[in-house]
């Protein structure tokens, strides 16, 4: 059994998620043994009763009648059904009920990424740091449209709504990497918006916590533009080897550094750092031509700093290119 839940399921990591699998199994096959009893049963009668040649016809009785056989055909199922309930109810109240001990992170979906916030300060972006073996209470919301916080590993999956809190948990017994995805279609980016999961040993979890966020004051801009790159999630939208994906590539708009970039309204302006500093706090004035408006505005998710080191990082793939 476990052989085949590694291969049909993704790794149970939840403390939860083996029970969850288990009455999955259950269901399964019960219901098989259901389907080749009823099926086989059904090929039998009609070869054995089939009509032949010279046979009379032969109407059964309508008093005709089984006790034993008629009653197992409804306490049968209901035992099956009640099994189902109960195991069903707990495992679900098991899941809905968080531990009083819980680290509280913070977790907010946006089109079309993932912001993670943690109880101790400190932000991630499509990355959730948890520690093993302690309860983690997910408190979500949105701040666009539905989306959907689902971590396989973790048989744990909850809506994602504007205007209101939703909540789940789960306790991590094995430490790794795993995915995270949203299950709400929520628009052109929605295949993009993944995450992932670390998770740490308690001692790990401490020492990334204090050290989160304070590496970068130390780092060159160019190079701390490449980290945000990917950390922020520019990466979704935004190639580096000049395809055009749901926004314009990077690679493009440095070669352009310089030139005009015409807007899907007709007008244009030129490419120069105050027009890369407009087009992350403030996507949605200037859409160039020939893609979608729909770049979430990034005001208060980067600092200037940071601000300056994507622009710094943007410049540098030109002469990257050149070479
Ligand atoms: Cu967010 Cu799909």
């Amino acid at each position: 059994m476990d052989r085949l839940t590694e291969y049909l399921f993704p790794k149970q990591v939840s403390t939860f998620a083996q029970d969850i699998d288990n009455l999955f199994y259950f269901i399964f096959y019960t219901s098989l043994a259901l389907l080749a009893i009823v099926t086989f049963g059904m090929i039998y009668l009609a070869i054995k009763y089939r009509f032949k040649k010279n046979d009379e016809v032969r109407l059964t009785s309508s008093t005709d009648h089984n006790s034993i056989l008629e009653s197992s055909f409804v306490i049968i199922p209901l035992i099956l059904v009640s099994i189902t309930f109960v195991w069903g109810i707990k495992s679900y109240l098991n899941m809905v009920t968080v531990p009083n001990d819980a680290i509280e992170i913070k977790v907010t979906g946006q089109s079309w990424f993932w912001t993670f916030d943690y109880p101790e300060g400190g932000s991630t972006l499509n990355e959730l740091v948890v520690p093993s073996g302690v309860p983690i209470k997910i408190v979500l919301s949105s701040k666009d449209v539905l989306h959907s916080f689902y971590i396989p590993v973790m048989r744990a999956k909850m809506d994602v709504l504007p205007n209101r809190y939703n909540v789940m948990w789960f306790d991590a017994r094995h430490e790794g990497i795993y995915p995270i995805f949203c299950t709400e279609y929520c628009g052109t980016g929605h295949s993009q918006m993944n995450a992932q999961v670390v998770v740490m040993n308690p001692k790990q979890y401490n020492v990334w916590l204090a050290e989160a966020g304070s590496e970068d004051d130390d780092l060159p801009l160019d190079e701390l533009g490449a980290k945000l790159y990917s950390k922020k999630a520019c990466i979704t939208c935004h190639t580096l080897d000049g395809s055009p994906l749901v926004g314009p590539s990077y690679l493009q708009t440095s070669q352009m550094w310089g030139q005009e970039r015409v807007f899907d309204d007709g007008s244009s302006a030129t490419i120069d750092d105050n027009y890369i500093r407009n087009s992350i706090l403030e996507p949605q004035s200037q859409i160039v031509a020939g893609y979608q408006g729909v770049m979430p505005t990034y005001q208060g998710l980067l600092n200037d700093r940071e601000l300056d080191a994507l622009i710094a990082f943007l410049k540098t793939l030109k002469e990257d290119s050149e070479i």
